[in-house]
């Protein structure tokens, strides 16, 4: 593309509000974000366990350091398989109730790579419209043909499988929706595939650590996970508080995908620190059940009395909830003003969510308490009456 055109964009994306830029965070992860020589109160990061910064898996991680290095340096193919991914693949498979598990570097890499591997020219994709973008990416990039039924409307998917002809169906969902911070119905969508001699794959990035009994997920929750047709990725990168990703399911298709993935071939293996971090934080997970019933608390108490914000609140019973604004100006303009007040909740804008419908996403943690969620609720109060004096 040439600059002249390059530049005209970049003007258009920055009149259109949803231009990006990156606040350079000095520390914080959780409640906390420490920006500017500033301290802020955060709704807006993924560790929702608060275990990011969590000692035991830190130390975890510097033993790994110090045995192994940094890099594998190589893919898990070649070099970089070491018995810390082998025992993690073991212990998450174990975890999630599933056949065989492969790790990957990333939660984005697994979509692509998984998805490629299970269809092709020909087959179809059936995918909720609000899914990640890692997996409509995968979608596209496998080549099959690829239909979108309206979110979480199961008859709506019923209506397009029934137009598929080919014999190769894989039906794709999040768990818990990353932007809205709504669940699907996975035994309704498991019902569906079943009846349509289709494959179902479950993105359990946001659910799992939080969800199912000990935070083991949403297929094992609906007691899903033995079924051979069904099959789960996720990432480390959120409540688990690491870094990497895994695909579990059957041992053959499992398998398969090793053979098949390029993302997962040709990409260097994730370092043995963080495998054994994500080792040490699922022990912790499995343990530390105070931690989800503390976060559902909290949760509840958000949902009690977020009416009062004066601000719409999109119906959701996770730790992720979204408050509805509109326009891309006026949710940066919201999100600015939290700043001046010391809190820290970005614009979500398209293309991330559909035009006209940007709005603030609220992640609560474990580290979060009902003061701060007070302090929230108050200060949007306050500029709700100020937008609408103005
Ligand atoms: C639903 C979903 N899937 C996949 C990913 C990608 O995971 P990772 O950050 O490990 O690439 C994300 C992260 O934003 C996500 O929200």
């Amino acid at each position: 593309m040439e600059k002249k055109i390059i530049k005209k964009n970049l003007k258009e994306i920055k009149l259109s509000g949803n231009y990006r830029i990156r606040k350079i965070k000095d520390s914080g992860n959780s409640h906390l974000f420490f920006y500017k020589n500033k301290e802020y109160l955060s709704f807006a990061s993924n560790d929702y366990l608060s275990l990011a910064n969590d000692k035991r898996i830190i130390n975890a991680a510097k033993i790994a350091l110090d045995k192994h290095g940094y890099s594998t340096s190589s893919s898990a193919l070649i070099s970089g398989y070491t018995s810390s991914h082998h025992k993690l693949e073991e212990e998450i498979s174990e975890f999630l109730g599933q056949e065989k598990t492969l790790l990957f570097s990333t939660g984005y890499q697994a979509n692509l790579g998984v998805i490629k591997s299970l269809v092709s020219r020909g087959d179809n994709i059936i995918a909720d419209q609000l899914n990640h973008a890692s997996l409509i990416d995968g979608s596209i990039l496998s080549r099959a043909n690829f239909k979108r039924y309206n979110h979480n409307d199961y008859k709506d998917l019923e209506k397009i499988i029934l137009k598929c002809k080919a014999k190769n169906n894989l039906i794709i969902s999040d768990s818990l929706f990353s932007m809205d911070g709504d669940i699907a119905n996975i035994k309704k969508l498991s019902i569906k595939a079943r009846k349509h001699k289709s494959s179902l794959l479950i993105d359990e990035a946001h659910s799992l650590g939080v969800f199912g009994p000990e935070g083991r997920g949403l297929v094992y929750g609906s007691s899903l996970s033995k079924e051979k047709n069904i099959f789960v990725t996720g990432t480390f990168g959120k409540s688990i508080g690491t870094f990497g990703a895994f695909f579990s399911g059957d041992q053959n298709y499992v398998e398969y995908v090793m053979q098949k993935s390029r993302s997962y071939i040709y990409s260097t293996s994730l370092p043995v620190n963080a495998v054994e971090a994500t080792r040490k934080s699922l022990k912790i997970i499995n343990k530390e059940s105070w931690r989800r019933e503390k976060l559902f608390s909290l949760i509840n108490y958000y949902k009690k009395n977020i009416h009062k914000s004066g601000f719409i609140s999109l119906e959701s019973d996770s730790q992720i909830q979204a408050l509805l604004i509109g326009s891309s100006k006026d949710a940066m303009h919201i999100s600015e003003e939290l700043l001046k007040k010391s809190i820290y909740i970005p614009a979500i804008r398209p293309p991330t969510v559909k035009e006209g419908s940007s709005r603030l996403r609220v992640s609560l943690t474990v580290d979060h308490e009902e003061d701060d969620i007070d302090y929230l609720i108050n200060i949007l109060h306050t500029i709700s009456i100020n937008l609408v004096q103005s």
